[in-house]
């Protein structure tokens, strides 16, 4: 049973993400430490009382939350209502949620200490960067030769705040898994496999909200061009991070663009030795997505 604590900034693939970790701890496959957030698809308070709606609405209430760090520390936050709605959960306004403010880092300091125990960073590198190095880190993040979702060389949660992506992988004790845009992109959901999850999912009580949850993110994605669907790219990211689906990946030396206003959060991987840098990341670079659409209803399908 794979310790596991969960950085997110619950927005919409967030909140998928969620649901996956809540049935792997249902399951007894994961232990779910605790969930902590950065600001990013929406502000720290909000992702927070989204974080706390979803595992709330998953039936896990014992399950800790801690907002995170309010911000940035160089540049000064950017949120994208555009693309997860007002709130961060589409057309779904989770009410307010009193969540206890502070102790996410007691709550890291408490769990990391266990090198068995997982991070899995869905959102801006924020916490992890100002925490300092963690053994054993998942990052969906970045993106390397691949059109960026941001600006034509950045991803969204690098771009956000650029300077801590660049600590968290300067920091790095050891190689930061990363899922990149050019994999996480390949990972999408539609109306029909909208359905077959909710059929899935039976009579959890997340499950009535996923239409209207959903239903914003396609129509941001179709309004890109993309289709009427919507890239799941932190679900994917757990999947990696837990070994769940088969994946290939590379050890690579990253860096990242923070001062730049044309290139900010610009991430470079150095594959061939050229900076003469030990390896800070594991760069996948390949990954079943057939396994993860069936690993998604294999977790969330009742078992009783
Ligand atoms: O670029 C995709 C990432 O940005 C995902 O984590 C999504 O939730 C947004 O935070
Ligand atoms: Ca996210």
């Amino acid at each position: 049973m794979i310790p596991v604590l969960i950085d997110c900034d619950t927005g919409i693939d967030d909140a998928l993400a969620l649901i996956y970790l809540a049935a792997l701890h249902k399951r007894g496959e994961i232990q779910l430490l605790g969930a902590t957030t950065t600001a990013g698809n929406v502000d720290v308070k909000q992702t927070a009382i989204n974080t706390r709606w979803v595992l709330d609405q998953c039936v896990l209430p014992e399950i800790p939350v801690a907002a995170g760090l309010p911000g940035p520390k160089h540049v000064p936050l950017v949120t994208t209502p555009e693309t997860h709605g007002d709130h961060g959960l589409g057309y779904i306004n989770p009410g307010v949620i009193d969540v206890p403010a502070g102790g996410w880092q007691e709550m890291w300091q408490e769990h990391l200490s266990d090198q068995a125990t997982r991070l899995i960073v869905t959102g801006p590198a924020t916490n992890l960067a100002a925490f300092g190095p963690v053994k054993n880190v998942t990052l969906m993040g970045g993106t390397y030769l691949y059109p960026g979702n941001t600006t034509p060389t950045a991803e969204w949660n690098t771009w956000v705040d650029p300077h801590a992506a660049k600590e968290a992988f300067a920091q790095a004790e050891q190689p930061i898994t990363v899922c990149s845009l050019g994999v996480t992109e390949q990972f999408t959901i539609n109306p029909d496999s909208l359905s077959a999850l909710i059929d899935a999912l039976g009579e959890e009580p997340i499950a009535q909200h996923l239409p209207e949850m959903l239903r914003f993110y396609f129509e941001f994605h179709q309004a890109q061009g993309e289709g009427y669907l919507a890239q799941i790219h932190d679900l994917l990211t757990c999947m990696i991070a837990l070994g769940k689906i088969p994946f290939t990946g590379k050890e690579v030396t990253v860096d990242v663009e923070a001062d730049s206003s044309l290139m900010r959060g610009t991430t470079v991987a150095d594959t061939r030795g050229h900076w003469d840098k030990p390896a800070n990341a594991f760069l996948i670079d390949s990954v079943d997505i057939a396994a993860a659409h069936a690993e998604l209803l294999r977790a969330v399908t009742s078992t009783s």
